[in-house]
């Protein structure tokens, strides 16, 4: 494709660093050639764009498209300009208090940074946050714009101690090239042309830099990697499968696998809009077409045959955690890695890193904006690439299963071994051979509700009616399993969600052995309830929801809790000081403070049969 390449990069610094009089003054020199920009956009709006032909902006942000339509609140401004070398998208991000989720947005998709240091002020320590963010999401080109030396006198001193404390600071970091420049962006100073009020600097002007830089020597020898956005079927007999070349270069006749499904094909034609190419690379939107009539579908990954990915579901990864609501462990969200989706939860969270230090420290949760580095397992193994060597192909996002907000950006470090090392043995005396040898159908019967609900209750009355049946039931009690397997877990909101995890998994077995399984746990979270139901078959589970309003359960208070709790001598205690989530659609919905236990048993028992 012969438009002009592309850079995105990202400012970043406070409105007092002078950032907006800087990207005012770029758009102005570079007389932000806007039209020819337009037209670049108006035919990738024809030929990808979902307004009909009109201008489709939602090109431009891509991935950040993805976001939005999360539902993500992101305050990253973009802007548009081109010089006769290259075009130019800059996100400009604020810096109030949301600044690690934006800049983190802005960063994820862009090739450099400019990172704004007031020459009076030197470095803060918001400036070694910013480059530590950036340095995390992968950005490898950085220019120290160090501003305001109008009001420095254009001291060379003062410049070059800048310089040097931000080349000792940023040694810990991955970049390739860091280049500091003198700048007024106020008066135009080594903005666009070099500046006579600096003839000690040698270097040149910003927008010279941004023009000439040299990117990605090493990019284009890489193998060739896809992520399949659509499939295109126009006509009867077209398929043709879109998207943007992750890595790697791609012609007709090449090999191709595709992931997962290893099938093999070849490249028959790569096509743009009504022409085909010889080649396309890293960027292009493109759609392929293949000799062989194989399955491929929205989220395979088309990769070239010689080289493809490595696969795994379990991954060491750094996250950064973007809701209210704190990250906990063993909960089960959603992932979106490249154009695929699957479930997955973080099953440890190793540390938190500090932003501004780069220091470690030990956490159980993680909370708006923080950063942590975490061990990821997903529900299915998937193709990927380390984020350090392939943004596209390492960068996910968690979203929030019930609400479908986006939550948290993560990047792959690597894979963890345990995945490809364990496999589930299959076993000749399964779950049907063991129901059938007791005459029963293995269930598990889940009770939630308030403490002093009457869980328990209801689960004893109902076990000694399947008991006398002949039936082999086992009741999981949250009091009696929390004297044993659960006795390392408290009452915290993250200690629960492990308390639920666990007991779902025992339960499952034992229906697995065969077994009528009932649990009687507060289980306060729908996440939870509803993962616990996930590891089941369809009827096999049944949620018994005890609904008993608090009143009543305070004023049965069976263990003085509640008095406890209201006189704040417990802490995090159900209904008081910490959150119950009703179910939403309970197989069975009991009103234990108006009926009698033995009508509600018979509820269950008419579920059941
Ligand atoms: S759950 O929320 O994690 O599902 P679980 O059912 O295991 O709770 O345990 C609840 C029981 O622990 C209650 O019935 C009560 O006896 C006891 N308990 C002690 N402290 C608390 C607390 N802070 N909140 C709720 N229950 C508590």
């Amino acid at each position: 494709m012969d438009e002009k390449p592309l850079l995105r990069f990202i400012t970043c610094g406070s409105v007092d660093d002078g950032k907006s009089t800087l990207i005012g003054r770029l758009l102005h020199e570079a007389k932000s050639v806007f039209d020819d920009h337009l037209t670049a956009l108006q035919g990738d709006s024809l030929r990808y764009g979902t307004q009909g032909g009109n201008l489709d902006f939602a090109l431009l942000m891509d991935g950040l498209q993805a976001e939005r339509e999360q539902g993500i609140t992101i305050d990253v401004a973009y802007r548009f300009f081109s010089t006769g070398q290259r075009r130019f998208i800059v996100a400009d991000t604020p810096g109030h208090e949301q600044y690690t989720r934006n800049m983190a947005t802005g960063a994820s998709t862009a090739g450099l940074a400019i990172i704004l240091v007031d020459a009076r002020k030197g470095l803060l320590p918001q400036t070694k946050r910013h480059a530590r963010i950036v340095s995390m999401m992968g950005i490898r080109h950085i220019i120290l714009a160090v501003n305001k030396m109008d009001l420095v006198a254009f001291n060379e001193s003062r410049f070059q101690e800048i310089v040097e404390a931000f080349s000792r600071f940023s040694q810990a970091f991955e970049f390739r090239s860091v280049q500091a420049i003198p700048l007024s962006a106020l008066e135009g100073d080594n903005v666009a042309a070099g500046s006579s009020r600096t003839p000690w600097h040698s270097g040149s002007s910003l927008l010279e830099h941004l023009d000439t830089l040299d990117l990605n020597p090493a990019m284009s020898s890489s193998s060739f990697r896809m992520p399949v956005q659509w499939v295109n079927r126009t006509g009867t007999d077209f398929r043709g499968f879109c998207g943007r070349v992750a890595q790697g270069q791609v012609r007709p006749g090449d090999q191709v696998q595709i992931l997962p499904s290893r099938l093999a094909s070849r490249v028959r034609e790569i096509v743009v809009w009504q022409d085909t190419l010889e080649q396309a690379g890293v960027g292009d939107s493109i759609t392929l077409t293949l000799e062989d009539e194989i399955d491929v579908g929205r989220g395979d990954l088309i990769v070239s045959a010689d080289d493809p990915p490595s696969q795994a579901d379990q991954f060491e990864a750094r996250l950064l955690w973007m809701a209210e609501q704190p990250l906990m462990a063993g909960r089960p969200y959603l992932i979106k890695l490249h154009s695929k989706e699957v479930s997955g939860t973080v099953t440890a969270i190793r540390c938190r890193e500090d932003v501004d230090t780069g220091a470690r420290l030990a956490a159980k949760s993680l909370g708006l904006n923080e950063i942590g580095i975490v061990n990821l397992s997903l529900g299915q193994a998937v193709a990927f690439e380390p984020y350090a060597s392939n943004r596209t192909l390492g960068g996910f996002i968690m979203i929030d299963r019930l609400s479908l907000d986006t939550v948290g950006a993560g990047m792959i470090d690597f894979a963890l071994r345990r995945a490809t090392n364990l496999r589930w043995q299959a076993l000749d005396v399964d779950i049907k051979a063991r129901a059938e040898l007791k005459h029963q159908a293995p269930r598990c019967i889940w009770f939630t509700g308030l403490s002093g609900s009457g869980k328990s209750t209801l689960a004893n009355l109902l076990e000694k009616h399947l008991h006398a049946e002949g039936r082999h039931t086992y009741i999981l009690d949250g009091d009696n399993v929390r004297h044993g397997l659960n006795r390392d877990l408290g009452f915290t909101e993250a200690d629960r969600v492990e308390n639920i995890r666990r007991i779902a998994e025992v339960a499952r077995l034992m229906v697995d052995a065969g077994l009528i399984v009932m649990v009687a746990f507060i289980s306060p979270f729908r996440s939870e309830r509803k993962l616990a139901r996930d590891l089941f078959a369809e009827g096999e589970f049944i949620e018994v929801f005890v609904d008993t309003p608090i009143e009543e359960c305070e004023r049965r208070d069976p263990k003085g809790l509640y008095a406890k709790a209201r006189r704040g001598e417990l802490k995090n205690f159900t209904g008081i000081d910490s959150g119950y989530e009703p179910p939403e659609k309970a197989e069975v919905h009991l009103k234990s403070g108006e009926e009698a236990p033995e009508a509600c048993v018979e509820l269950i028992l008419q579920k059941l049969r």
